[in-house]
Protein backbone atom coordinates (compact mmCIF):
# COMPACT_ATOMS: atom_id res chain seq x y z
CA UNK A 1 0.00 0.00 0.00
CA UNK A 2 1.25 3.50 -0.50
CA UNK A 3 1.86 5.49 2.37
CA UNK A 4 1.30 8.87 0.72
CA UNK A 5 -1.50 10.66 -0.98
CA UNK A 6 -0.78 11.91 -4.56
CA UNK A 7 -1.55 15.71 -4.40
CA UNK A 8 -0.90 17.82 -1.06
CA UNK A 9 -3.86 17.19 0.83
CA UNK A 10 -6.39 20.65 1.50
CA UNK A 11 -9.00 20.71 4.28
CA UNK A 12 -12.24 21.67 2.87
CA UNK A 13 -13.38 22.95 5.92
CA UNK A 14 -10.77 26.15 5.57
CA UNK A 15 -12.12 26.21 1.41
CA UNK A 16 -15.72 26.67 3.01
CA UNK A 17 -14.09 28.96 5.77
CA UNK A 18 -12.14 31.41 3.34
CA UNK A 19 -15.86 32.64 1.84
CA UNK A 20 -14.67 31.49 -1.53
CA UNK A 21 -17.90 31.77 -3.97
CA UNK A 22 -17.26 29.02 -6.19
CA UNK A 23 -16.51 25.39 -6.18
CA UNK A 24 -12.61 24.59 -7.06
CA UNK A 25 -12.93 21.86 -10.45
CA UNK A 26 -11.35 19.71 -8.35
CA UNK A 27 -15.12 18.99 -6.40
CA UNK A 28 -17.41 20.12 -9.24
CA UNK A 29 -18.85 16.50 -10.27
CA UNK A 30 -19.58 15.11 -13.56
CA UNK A 31 -23.37 16.28 -14.26
CA UNK A 32 -24.55 12.65 -13.89
CA UNK A 33 -23.31 12.36 -10.82
CA UNK A 34 -24.68 15.71 -9.12
CA UNK A 35 -27.20 15.31 -6.23
CA UNK A 36 -31.00 14.70 -6.92
CA UNK A 37 -33.23 16.65 -4.30
CA UNK A 38 -36.47 15.16 -2.88
CA UNK A 39 -38.66 17.79 -4.98
CA UNK A 40 -37.30 16.96 -8.13
CA UNK A 41 -37.94 13.68 -8.51
CA UNK A 42 -41.73 13.76 -8.93
CA UNK A 43 -44.04 11.29 -6.61
CA UNK A 44 -41.44 10.43 -4.04
CA UNK A 45 -42.85 9.83 -1.33
CA UNK A 46 -41.11 6.98 0.14
CA UNK A 47 -39.02 7.18 3.25
CA UNK A 48 -36.81 4.51 4.84
CA UNK A 49 -38.22 1.93 7.42
CA UNK A 50 -38.32 2.92 11.23
CA UNK A 51 -38.35 0.31 13.50
CA UNK A 52 -38.75 -0.33 17.36
CA UNK A 53 -35.70 -2.51 18.61
CA UNK A 54 -38.24 -3.37 21.39
CA UNK A 55 -40.86 -4.67 18.68
CA UNK A 56 -38.20 -6.49 16.83
CA UNK A 57 -36.13 -8.33 19.25
CA UNK A 58 -36.43 -11.65 19.07
CA UNK A 59 -40.44 -11.09 17.91
CA UNK A 60 -41.22 -13.18 14.56
CA UNK A 61 -43.23 -10.47 13.23
CA UNK A 62 -41.25 -7.99 13.80
CA UNK A 63 -38.29 -9.90 12.65
CA UNK A 64 -39.71 -10.21 8.92
CA UNK A 65 -40.08 -6.09 9.12
CA UNK A 66 -36.23 -6.67 9.62
CA UNK A 67 -36.04 -9.06 6.77
CA UNK A 68 -37.90 -6.98 4.46
CA UNK A 69 -36.18 -3.37 5.41
CA UNK A 70 -33.09 -5.00 4.46
CA UNK A 71 -33.75 -6.88 1.26
CA UNK A 72 -35.60 -3.33 -0.06
CA UNK A 73 -33.67 -0.78 1.19
CA UNK A 74 -30.73 -2.09 2.98
CA UNK A 75 -30.91 0.62 5.46
CA UNK A 76 -33.37 1.75 8.84
CA UNK A 77 -33.40 3.91 11.64
CA UNK A 78 -33.78 2.42 14.84
CA UNK A 79 -35.46 3.58 18.10
CA UNK A 80 -35.33 2.34 21.37
CA UNK A 81 -31.84 0.97 20.22
CA UNK A 82 -30.06 0.96 24.02
CA UNK A 83 -28.02 3.70 23.31
CA UNK A 84 -27.63 6.56 26.04
CA UNK A 85 -29.10 9.84 24.13
CA UNK A 86 -27.28 12.49 25.92
CA UNK A 87 -24.42 10.36 25.62
CA UNK A 88 -25.54 10.87 20.91
CA UNK A 89 -25.38 14.24 21.77
CA UNK A 90 -22.50 14.77 23.83
CA UNK A 91 -20.45 12.17 21.84
CA UNK A 92 -21.21 14.40 18.56
CA UNK A 93 -20.78 18.21 20.12
CA UNK A 94 -17.33 16.86 20.91
CA UNK A 95 -16.26 15.85 17.41
CA UNK A 96 -18.19 19.49 16.24
CA UNK A 97 -15.62 21.04 18.44
CA UNK A 98 -13.16 19.13 16.98
CA UNK A 99 -13.37 20.31 14.11
CA UNK A 100 -13.75 23.86 15.63
CA UNK A 101 -10.30 23.93 15.93
CA UNK A 102 -7.63 25.68 14.02
CA UNK A 103 -6.78 23.63 10.96
CA UNK A 104 -3.29 23.62 12.11
CA UNK A 105 -3.52 21.75 15.49
CA UNK A 106 -5.98 18.91 13.11
CA UNK A 107 -3.33 18.86 11.03
CA UNK A 108 -1.09 17.18 13.88
CA UNK A 109 -3.36 14.03 13.68
CA UNK A 110 -3.03 14.15 9.44
CA UNK A 111 -3.63 10.70 7.76
CA UNK A 112 -1.69 8.49 5.17
CA UNK A 113 -3.70 5.71 2.84
CA UNK A 114 -1.53 3.09 4.75
CA UNK A 115 -3.71 3.12 7.74
CA UNK A 116 -6.24 6.31 7.50
CA UNK A 117 -5.80 6.40 10.99
CA UNK A 118 -6.26 10.44 11.52
CA UNK A 119 -7.60 13.91 10.33
CA UNK A 120 -8.03 13.21 6.70
CA UNK A 121 -10.22 14.64 3.48
CA UNK A 122 -10.02 12.19 1.00
CA UNK A 123 -10.25 8.55 -0.20
CA UNK A 124 -8.60 6.48 -2.48
CA UNK A 125 -5.28 7.56 -4.26
CA UNK A 126 -6.18 7.93 -7.18
CA UNK A 127 -3.99 11.00 -9.15
CA UNK A 128 -6.09 13.96 -10.55
CA UNK A 129 -9.56 12.36 -8.80
CA UNK A 130 -12.22 14.45 -8.54
CA UNK A 131 -12.93 15.01 -4.45
CA UNK A 132 -15.50 14.67 -1.70
CA UNK A 133 -16.77 18.37 -0.17
CA UNK A 134 -15.84 17.10 4.00
CA UNK A 135 -13.42 16.40 5.75
CA UNK A 136 -13.11 13.46 8.60
CA UNK A 137 -11.30 11.58 11.35
CA UNK A 138 -10.82 7.82 10.96
CA UNK A 139 -10.29 5.32 14.23
CA UNK A 140 -9.50 1.96 15.11
CA UNK A 141 -11.81 1.05 17.92
CA UNK A 142 -12.22 -3.17 17.86
CA UNK A 143 -10.27 -5.44 17.76
CA UNK A 144 -8.48 -3.90 21.42
CA UNK A 145 -5.27 -4.82 20.08
CA UNK A 146 -5.17 -2.64 17.52
CA UNK A 147 -6.92 0.30 19.30
CA UNK A 148 -4.68 3.42 20.15
CA UNK A 149 -6.13 6.00 21.87
CA UNK A 150 -2.89 8.17 22.14
CA UNK A 151 -3.81 8.59 18.13
CA UNK A 152 -7.13 10.23 18.59
CA UNK A 153 -7.92 13.71 19.25
CA UNK A 154 -7.08 14.95 22.34
CA UNK A 155 -8.97 18.12 22.37
CA UNK A 156 -11.74 18.81 23.52
CA UNK A 157 -10.89 17.11 27.37
CA UNK A 158 -13.78 14.70 27.20
CA UNK A 159 -13.29 13.09 23.97
CA UNK A 160 -11.68 10.02 24.53
CA UNK A 161 -13.57 9.32 27.27
CA UNK A 162 -16.61 10.21 25.02
CA UNK A 163 -15.49 7.67 22.31
CA UNK A 164 -14.69 4.66 24.52
CA UNK A 165 -18.13 5.04 26.38
CA UNK A 166 -20.45 5.86 22.98
CA UNK A 167 -18.34 2.84 20.92
CA UNK A 168 -19.21 0.49 23.83
CA UNK A 169 -22.81 1.22 23.61
CA UNK A 170 -22.70 0.58 19.82
CA UNK A 171 -20.81 -2.27 20.26
CA UNK A 172 -23.67 -3.77 22.16
CA UNK A 173 -26.05 -2.94 19.75
CA UNK A 174 -24.25 -4.13 17.06
CA UNK A 175 -23.97 -7.34 19.02
CA UNK A 176 -27.78 -7.66 18.81
CA UNK A 177 -28.64 -6.36 15.68
CA UNK A 178 -26.45 -9.27 14.23
CA UNK A 179 -28.14 -11.39 16.30
CA UNK A 180 -31.40 -10.04 14.72
CA UNK A 181 -30.25 -9.69 11.48
CA UNK A 182 -29.25 -13.72 11.63
CA UNK A 183 -32.45 -14.68 13.07
CA UNK A 184 -34.37 -12.45 10.24
CA UNK A 185 -32.65 -14.84 7.90
CA UNK A 186 -34.02 -17.86 9.18
CA UNK A 187 -30.46 -18.93 10.97
CA UNK A 188 -29.68 -19.60 14.33
CA UNK A 189 -29.22 -16.41 16.34
CA UNK A 190 -25.12 -17.17 16.55
CA UNK A 191 -24.93 -18.22 13.21
CA UNK A 192 -24.06 -15.09 11.58
CA UNK A 193 -21.55 -13.64 14.26
CA UNK A 194 -19.93 -17.15 14.18
CA UNK A 195 -19.78 -16.32 10.41
CA UNK A 196 -18.03 -12.91 11.42
CA UNK A 197 -15.46 -14.74 13.83
CA UNK A 198 -16.97 -14.37 16.92
CA UNK A 199 -17.28 -11.25 19.01
CA UNK A 200 -14.28 -10.97 20.42
CA UNK A 201 -12.39 -11.22 16.95
CA UNK A 202 -14.85 -8.09 15.20
CA UNK A 203 -13.53 -5.30 13.61
CA UNK A 204 -14.65 -1.98 14.40
CA UNK A 205 -13.65 1.85 12.98
CA UNK A 206 -15.40 4.89 13.60
CA UNK A 207 -15.41 7.62 10.74
CA UNK A 208 -16.69 10.94 12.20
CA UNK A 209 -17.51 13.27 8.91
CA UNK A 210 -17.71 17.14 8.71
CA UNK A 211 -19.19 18.73 5.93
CA UNK A 212 -18.68 22.22 5.46
CA UNK A 213 -20.93 24.94 3.76
CA UNK A 214 -20.89 24.93 0.78
CA UNK A 215 -21.10 28.13 -2.05
CA UNK A 216 -22.39 25.68 -4.59
CA UNK A 217 -23.93 22.43 -3.16
CA UNK A 218 -25.58 21.73 -6.64
CA UNK A 219 -21.96 20.71 -8.23
CA UNK A 220 -20.71 18.59 -5.85
CA UNK A 221 -21.19 15.94 -3.12
CA UNK A 222 -20.31 15.57 0.67
CA UNK A 223 -19.70 12.14 -0.20
CA UNK A 224 -19.79 10.36 -3.60
CA UNK A 225 -22.07 7.20 -3.87
CA UNK A 226 -20.82 4.08 -2.38
CA UNK A 227 -21.69 1.12 -0.48
CA UNK A 228 -19.94 0.68 2.72
CA UNK A 229 -17.47 -2.42 2.64
CA UNK A 230 -17.71 -3.82 5.98
CA UNK A 231 -20.89 -6.11 7.93
CA UNK A 232 -23.48 -3.18 9.19
CA UNK A 233 -22.89 0.30 9.76
CA UNK A 234 -24.51 2.45 12.82
CA UNK A 235 -24.63 6.52 11.55
CA UNK A 236 -25.21 9.31 13.97
CA UNK A 237 -26.76 11.99 12.20
CA UNK A 238 -26.55 15.51 12.61
CA UNK A 239 -29.40 16.57 14.96
CA UNK A 240 -30.29 19.71 12.53
CA UNK A 241 -29.07 19.28 9.05
CA UNK A 242 -30.19 16.48 6.89
CA UNK A 243 -27.63 15.17 3.87
CA UNK A 244 -28.17 11.35 3.94
CA UNK A 245 -29.29 9.64 0.65
CA UNK A 246 -30.25 6.27 -0.04
CA UNK A 247 -30.59 4.63 -3.20
CA UNK A 248 -33.76 3.44 -4.30
CA UNK A 249 -34.63 1.96 -8.10
CA UNK A 250 -33.73 5.54 -9.62
CA UNK A 251 -34.45 7.85 -7.38
CA UNK A 252 -32.35 8.98 -4.12
CA UNK A 253 -34.39 9.23 -1.19
CA UNK A 254 -33.17 11.78 1.14
CA UNK A 255 -33.16 10.55 5.10
CA UNK A 256 -35.49 12.39 7.16
CA UNK A 257 -34.03 11.13 11.11
CA UNK A 258 -36.65 10.63 13.72
CA UNK A 259 -35.15 12.49 16.81
CA UNK A 260 -32.57 10.22 18.68
CA UNK A 261 -32.97 7.52 16.39
CA UNK A 262 -29.58 5.71 14.52
CA UNK A 263 -29.17 4.94 11.17
CA UNK A 264 -28.63 1.10 10.59
CA UNK A 265 -27.18 0.06 7.39
CA UNK A 266 -26.00 -3.35 5.36
CA UNK A 267 -22.61 -3.36 4.25
CA UNK A 268 -21.01 -5.62 1.61
CA UNK A 269 -19.80 -8.12 3.68
CA UNK A 270 -23.20 -8.39 5.37
CA UNK A 271 -24.41 -8.91 1.58
CA UNK A 272 -21.81 -11.62 0.40
CA UNK A 273 -22.55 -13.55 3.88
CA UNK A 274 -26.30 -13.48 3.11
CA UNK A 275 -25.67 -14.70 -0.57
CA UNK A 276 -27.32 -11.57 -1.62
CA UNK A 277 -30.28 -11.97 0.29
CA UNK A 278 -29.65 -8.89 2.21
CA UNK A 279 -28.23 -5.56 0.11
CA UNK A 280 -25.53 -3.63 1.01
CA UNK A 281 -27.08 -0.52 -0.50
CA UNK A 282 -25.66 2.85 -2.66
CA UNK A 283 -25.51 6.03 -0.76
CA UNK A 284 -24.47 9.47 -0.65
CA UNK A 285 -24.24 12.80 0.89
CA UNK A 286 -25.33 15.81 -0.12
CA UNK A 287 -24.21 19.54 1.30
CA UNK A 288 -25.99 22.66 1.07
CA UNK A 289 -24.55 26.48 1.56
CA UNK A 290 -26.75 27.53 5.02
CA UNK A 291 -25.32 24.86 7.56
CA UNK A 292 -22.02 22.57 8.26
CA UNK A 293 -23.11 19.14 8.65
CA UNK A 294 -21.78 16.28 11.50
CA UNK A 295 -22.14 12.76 11.32
CA UNK A 296 -20.66 9.68 13.17
CA UNK A 297 -20.25 6.62 11.18
CA UNK A 298 -19.28 2.92 12.94
CA UNK A 299 -18.42 0.35 11.07
CA UNK A 300 -18.75 -2.89 12.36
CA UNK A 301 -16.98 -5.61 10.68
CA UNK A 302 -16.58 -9.58 10.43
CA UNK A 303 -12.63 -10.59 11.76
CA UNK A 304 -10.41 -9.18 8.89
CA UNK A 305 -7.80 -12.24 8.53
CA UNK A 306 -10.32 -15.26 7.52
CA UNK A 307 -12.35 -15.90 3.90
CA UNK A 308 -16.24 -14.22 4.01
CA UNK A 309 -18.18 -15.48 1.58
CA UNK A 310 -22.11 -16.36 1.21
CA UNK A 311 -23.25 -18.62 4.34
CA UNK A 312 -23.57 -22.41 3.61
CA UNK A 313 -27.02 -22.91 5.01
CA UNK A 314 -28.29 -20.32 2.72
CA UNK A 315 -27.70 -22.07 -0.10
CA UNK A 316 -29.88 -23.85 -2.33
CA UNK A 317 -29.95 -25.72 -5.50
CA UNK A 318 -31.64 -22.53 -6.81
CA UNK A 319 -29.15 -20.30 -5.54
CA UNK A 320 -25.83 -21.42 -5.73
CA UNK A 321 -22.90 -19.72 -4.12
CA UNK A 322 -23.07 -15.92 -5.56
CA UNK A 323 -19.48 -14.49 -4.71
CA UNK A 324 -16.22 -15.57 -4.40
CA UNK A 325 -14.69 -16.18 -0.62
CA UNK A 326 -12.49 -13.12 0.14
CA UNK A 327 -10.59 -11.84 3.68
CA UNK A 328 -11.99 -8.29 4.72
CA UNK A 329 -8.17 -6.60 4.82
CA UNK A 330 -8.07 -7.66 1.57
CA UNK A 331 -11.27 -6.48 0.11
CA UNK A 332 -10.92 -3.02 2.02
CA UNK A 333 -7.72 -2.27 0.05
CA UNK A 334 -9.28 -2.24 -2.86
CA UNK A 335 -11.89 0.74 -1.54
CA UNK A 336 -8.51 2.33 -0.03
CA UNK A 337 -6.93 2.71 -3.26
CA UNK A 338 -9.96 3.59 -5.78
CA UNK A 339 -12.09 6.31 -3.52
CA UNK A 340 -15.65 5.45 -3.24
CA UNK A 341 -17.35 3.61 -6.59
CA UNK A 342 -20.92 2.54 -5.87
CA UNK A 343 -21.24 -0.79 -6.09
CA UNK A 344 -18.41 -2.18 -8.42
CA UNK A 345 -16.63 -3.38 -5.72
CA UNK A 346 -18.85 -5.82 -4.17
CA UNK A 347 -19.61 -6.67 -7.96
CA UNK A 348 -16.63 -7.87 -8.80
CA UNK A 349 -17.07 -11.07 -6.72
CA UNK A 350 -19.63 -12.60 -8.68
CA UNK A 351 -19.30 -15.91 -9.12
CA UNK A 352 -20.69 -15.55 -12.45
CA UNK A 353 -18.82 -13.07 -13.89
C1 LIG B 1 -20.10 6.84 5.60
C2 LIG B 1 -21.43 7.41 5.34
C3 LIG B 1 -23.18 8.96 5.96
C4 LIG B 1 -23.34 10.28 6.63
O1 LIG B 1 -19.34 7.46 6.39
O2 LIG B 1 -19.80 5.78 5.01
O3 LIG B 1 -22.12 6.91 4.48
O4 LIG B 1 -24.49 10.65 6.87
N1 LIG B 1 -21.85 8.47 6.06
O5 LIG B 1 -22.36 10.95 6.92
NI1 LIG C 1 -21.38 4.95 3.92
Amino acid sequence: MVASWPEPIVSVQTLSQAGISTVPNRYVKPVHQRPVYNSDQSGLDMEVPVLDMRDVWRKPEGLRRVRNACEEWGFFQVVNHGVDHALMESVRGAWREFFDLPVEVKRKYANSPDTYEGYGSRVGVVKDAKLDWSDYFFLNYLPSSIRNPSKWPSQPPKIRELIEEYGEEVRKLCERLVETLSESLGLEPNHLMKAFGGEDKVGANLRANFYPKCPQPHLTLGLSSHSDPGGITIVLPDEKVAGLQVRRGDCWVTVKSVPNALIVNIGDQVQILSNGIYKSVEHQVVVNSGMDRVSLALFYNPRSDIPIGPVKALLTKDRPALYKPIRFDEYRLLIRQKGPSGKNQVDSLLTST
